[in-house]
């Protein structure tokens, strides 16, 4: 069954009786852990720790750095090449300047390990090279995580995992918004407008899901109704809502959109 109205769907993930559908608890690798360890699958009072200290995290980050770092980013690609919002070197800012801001070592070679970990991080479906890179970027936010809390404080989040979740859920999304934004710039209109239509009419997560009387319940997120025109990009439908919003709205708009400015105002095509 799938939701389409915004104002139901709205409604359904603002009801904290509707759950997330959990992962495995039994699956073994990297990728399996990683998912058992997030806020994005978790459900209850574990949900609610880990949602806590993710939002403490991205408290810690200035949107307006990161902006200055997407930058910086955007334009040392375009001089190594990259032309247009689809480039690999373009797509790697947004999970590079979370990286970097959160602490990771080598921040660049992290988007490579997010690209490869996406689809999986939202199905499960893992393979050998997927483990590998949900692995590798496990143990680089460990290093930025400090020693893991003991096993004995066992409601304690795992905060190398958040760490990771927090590049995991940016990367794509954000990659994904910065391209229809460029797909869709028309000369003339300003680069903000056209990411308040893409999110509403072609939002980056077309849809998230629900489980009710144990079964998946398919949300969608785009928001056509002409009242959303007059809402804040951060605020809109294609972000969520309720308690599983995405707390990295603000940090994603202001990535997309230093990105898409950067590749505008240069010899990048956007
Ligand atoms: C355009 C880019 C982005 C879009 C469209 C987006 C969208 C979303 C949506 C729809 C959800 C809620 C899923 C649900 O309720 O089932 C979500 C959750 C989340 N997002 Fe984002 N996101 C974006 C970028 C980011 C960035 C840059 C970060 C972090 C820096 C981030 C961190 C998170 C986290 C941690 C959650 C899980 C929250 C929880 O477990 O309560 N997102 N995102």
């Amino acid at each position: 069954m799938t939701i389409e109205t915004a104002s139901r769907a709205a409604a359904v993930l603002s009801d904290p009786s509707f759950s997330v559908p959990e992962p495995s608890r039994t699956a073994i690798g990297e990728l399996a852990r990683l998912r058992r360890e997030v806020s994005r699958f978790a459900n209850g009072e574990a949900h609610a720790a880990r949602r806590r200290e993710v939002v403490a995290l991205l408290d810690g980050l200035d949107p307006e750095r990161l902006a200055d770092d997407a930058a910086d980013r955007t334009r040392r690609a375009i001089a190594s090449g990259a032309r247009d919002a689809d480039d690999p070197r373009i797509r790697a800012v947004p999970a590079a300047v979370i990286a970097a801001a959160i602490g990771f070592a080598d921040p660049s070679g992290v988007a490579a390990d997010a690209e490869v970990v996406a689809d999986a991080y939202r199905s499960g479906a893992t393979t050998p090279q997927i483990d590998a890179a949900a692995g590798r970027l496990l143990r680089g936010a460990g290093d930025a995580a400090g020693p893991r809390p003991h096993p004995s404080i066992g409601s304690e989040p795992d905060t190398a995992a958040l760490l990771v979740q927090l590049v995991a859920q940016a990367h794509r999304a954000t990659g994904d918004l910065v391209a229809r934004v460029c797909e869709a710039a028309v000369p003339g209109v300003e680069p903000a407008t056209t990411l308040h239509e893409v999110l509403r009419h072609h939002p980056p997560v077309p849809a998230t899901v629900r489980v009710v009387d144990g079964r998946p319940l398919e949300v969608a997120l785009a928001d056509p109704d002409p009242a959303a025109a007059a809402r804040p990009a951060h605020e809109l439908l294609a972000f969520g809502a309720g308690p599983r919003r995405c707390p990295g709205a603000r940090q994603a708009l202001a990535i997309a959109a230093s990105v898409v400015e950067t590749l505008r105002g240069s010899e990048g095509s956007c």
